[in-house]
């Protein structure tokens, strides 16, 4: 098997993911190359189409082709992984369902539409309306970019006047700035559960725990991680929420809301450090495993 992973830049050291991928591939006699979006160069035209360039010479196509590069997919990368695509490139994840998730408004107004359970979520509208927020969500709420990933983006605002302060700040820093707002789920606070999905299966579960007084859970600020049990609701809440996003390996966020869950967002290249730290499951396999029984390959 052939396969190319679009991964920005290589930083140093390297991302425990990149070298898992690159240990299970070697194992396995996979042939895997990363590569950063701007080492392409996009040509369309009718002619060539078993071809692309790469730092200025002509490769041949993969068999497969992993983005890895999540919320943080620019327009070159997208453009880049769209063209693999048109060449008849197999992606995991497709360009569509990645662009999709990148958006959590847009991942919560899909969600819901098909019924499933989301917090309630509200786009701002500058100037904003205060009352209005308190009437539709309440407080406290929390406030997430558009796009985001570690929790970078996301803040929660206990009251109300903390609200119209960090309002004007947000529109002064930067005016018509795209943002949401959320109900806040108290009774996951600092913990949620992590699901990742490949092709359709659960292949591991685990819940995580802020170890500071943060409400937010994400492993990669320091949070605390365990095995957790799946059952039905878990298992159809994730399966399902991949499918209808069009996703082949996803990352389901579920927040604590009773006896039941909450979808808190969705990752198109879940991290997994944390998951293999804990459940016993290695992850590269999974997903080489999916994409051979998906190209064909025995
Ligand atoms: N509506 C909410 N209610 C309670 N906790 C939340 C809510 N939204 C997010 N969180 C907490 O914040 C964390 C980060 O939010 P998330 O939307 O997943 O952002 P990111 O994409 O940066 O991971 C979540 O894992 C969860 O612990
Ligand atoms: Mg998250």
């Amino acid at each position: 098997m052939r396969g190319w992973m679009i991964f920005k830049r290589m930083e140093d050291p390297e991302p425990y993911e990149i070298r898992r991928f690159r240990e299970v591939a070697e194992e396995r006699g996979i042939e895997l190359r990363i590569i950063s979006p701007e080492q392409f160069d996009l040509i369309v035209t009718r002619d060539d189409r078993k071809s692309i360039l790469i730092d200025g010479a002509y490769e041949p196509l993969p068999q497969f082709l992993l983005p890895r590069m999540g919320a943080g997919t620019t327009y070159f990368a997208l453009a880049v992984i769209r063209h693999l695509e048109r060449l008849g490139v197999h992606t995991f994840n497709s360009s569509q369902s990645i662009e999709v998730v990148k958006d959590k408004l847009y991942t919560q107004q899909i969600l819901a539409e098909s019924d499933l359970p989301v917090p309630k979520t509200m786009l701002v509208k500058y100037p904003v309306n205060v009352e209005l927020v308190d009437r539709q969500v309440g407080f406290p709420v929390v406030v997430k970019t558009i796009s985001g990933s570690h929790g970078n983006g996301v803040f929660l605002c206990e009251k109300k006047a903390n609200f119209k302060d960090l309002m004007e700040l947000i529109s002064a820093t930067k005016p018509n700035v795209n943002i949401i707002l959320q109900e806040f789920i108290a009774r996951s606070c600092g913990r949620d559960i992590r699901v990742f999905v490949i092709g359709g299966r659960v292949v591991a579960c685990m819940e995580r725990m802020a170890r500071d007084e943060s409400f937010k859970a994400n492993f990669s600020r320091g949070g605390e991680v365990r095995a957790y049990e799946i059952n039905p609701e878990i298992e159809w809440l994730a399966t399902e929420s991949a499918e209808i996003l069009n996703l082949d390996i996803a990352g389901i966020d579920l927040l604590f809301d009773g006896d039941h869950f909450k979808i808190c967002e969705v990752n198109s290249s879940p991290e997994f450090q944390g998951i293999e730290s804990c459940c016993g499951v290695s992850i590269p396999d999974e997903i080489y495993n999916f994409i051979k029984v998906r190209l064909g390959i025995f």
